[in-house]
């Protein structure tokens, strides 16, 4: 439980890499069709997870089992979402990015709450 800022560290960093990567490869073809991929997966996989998992390394998010729950919605969101979203883009279904969408907002949804009971 105590890993928990850690953790959220830890994936914001490797989806970090993957974002970024995204970043570059759209440069080097010059093809920006998935730019919003790029950006969820930059600025919710890798900067809205290292706020969260600062703000429960600095003891100002309660840490208990909600908090792994919160990890969990989180990790899984930041991920399905941008792959969702590309599905979406390249012309296919949109359910999977509405799920993505949902978990995402779940989270930052459960910030609010692990805030509120630190
Ligand atoms: C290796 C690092 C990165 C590279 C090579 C890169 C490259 C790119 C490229 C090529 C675009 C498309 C520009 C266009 O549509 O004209 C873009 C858009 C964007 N990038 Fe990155 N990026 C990098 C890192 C980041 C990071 C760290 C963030 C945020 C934390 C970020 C956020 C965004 C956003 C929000 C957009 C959309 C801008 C818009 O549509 O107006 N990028 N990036």
């Amino acid at each position: 439980m105590e890993k928990v800022g850690r953790n959220f560290l830890l994936l914001s960093a490797i989806y970090g890499v993957f974002g970024m990567g995204i970043g570059l490869y759209m440069a080097s073809v010059e093809t920006f069709k998935y730019s919003a991929v790029h950006s969820h997966l930059t600025l919710f996989g890798f900067v809205s997870l290292a706020i969260y998992g600062l703000t429960y390394s600095a003891g100002l998010a309660k840490n208990d089992r909600l908090a792994a729950a919160h990890f969990w919605v989180s990790a899984l969101g930041a991920i399905l979402f941008p792959i969702g979203e590309g599905l979406a883009i390249g012309g296919g279904s949109i359910a999977l990015a509405v799920a993505g969408s949902l978990l995402v907002i779940l989270s930052a949804v459960q910030f609010v709450v692990a805030i509120y009971r630190a």
